[in-house]
């Protein structure tokens, strides 16, 4: 691929813009009005020109070569605590003093879920759903880290955010890649399906050997509205990966719903994390 723009590097002000347009499309039930956003092209340009580039080079290709840079784990490697400080380090430079850092999206997710008192490793899971944001630390753009994830190998949903921007990605011209099943069969279970590339799906290679299936599937699949939102991909999951949603059902919700008026303090809750890391993980991470 040529070398990309800094435009093209990093279309968002903020990674956060991402999130807050999901929020918008999927509204807490409660509080939700109109489910359905209307685009407008003069102040949504930079989602639109987000995805517009995440639909354009999201393909099997790049995510093949991205699984085979990252998937060696030979960036970096240091406690876990330390790669969660490193990861706030990743600070938005739209709005300081609106924008939630990392770590407080990361706490407040995982306080939500231990107010509910759910198991200890649904709390981690909350904890560290999003660590894989590192990516952008290693000089990944925007795209390839955040943005609602989908199957590549295969025909891409209408149900998918901006779906006329695939047009300009090369498989959706590609025979291999541009029928219903694509590379796949029919419910051959997500686990046979490559998804498109970012933090999701890094943050559940690093942690696939420690968490419980449950976890793994809420990490892997969180950013998968298309189908844990719209079903848009009942022809590819099988019967277990159907029961499996159910958990990344329900801790959607804590992910985008969880925003406290009262900010946890991370100083005070850090014994309680570093415990928590501890039981579940090994000392280091091996990015
Ligand atoms: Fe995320
Ligand atoms: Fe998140």
């Amino acid at each position: 691929m040529k070398k990309l723009s800094k435009e093209e590097q990093a279309p968002l002000p903020s990674l956060e813009v991402w999130e807050d347009d999901v929020l918008e499309r999927y509204p807490e039930p409660a509080k939700g009005k109109a489910a359905f956003r209307t685009y407008d092209k003069a102040t949504d340009n930079p989602i639109r020109e987000f995805y517009r580039l995440n639909h354009t080079y999201q393909t099997y290709d790049n995510v093949l070569a991205k699984k085979a840079k990252y998937l060696k784990f030979e960036q970096m490697e240091m406690p876990w605590w330390s790669a969660m400080e490193y990861l706030n380090t990743l600070i938005d430079d739209s709005d300081p003093d609106t924008s939630l850092d990392q770590l407080q999206h990361l706490l407040q997710t995982a306080e939500a879920i231990r107010a509910d008192g759910h198991p200890d490793w649904f709390v981690l899971t909350g904890f560290i759903h999003d660590l894989g944001k590192v990516l952008c630390l290693f000089g990944e753009p925007q795209w390839n880290v955040v943005g609602d994830s989908f199957p590549v190998g295969c025909q891409f949903s209408d149900k998918i955010v901006f779906p006329e921007f695939f047009d300009e990605n090369p498989d959706s011209k590609d025979e291999r890649f541009n029928t219903r099943l694509g590379v796949y069969t029919e419910n051959c279970g997500l686990d046979h399906v490559h998804m498109s590339w970012g933090h999701d799906e890094y943050m559940y290679h690093l942690t696939k050997d420690y968490l419980p299936e449950e976890a793994l599937y809420m990490i892997r699949y969180h950013s998968f509205y298309s189908q844990h939102r719209e079903n848009a991909y009942d022809h590819l999951l099988n019967a277990h990966d159907h029961e499996m949603f159910k958990w990344v059902d329900k801790f959607n919700p804590y992910d985008l719903y969880s925003k406290s008026p009262k900010a946890p303090v991370l100083s005070e809750l850090k014994p309680y994390y570093e415990e928590l890391i501890a039981k579940y993980l090994p000392p280091t991470v091996k990015f």
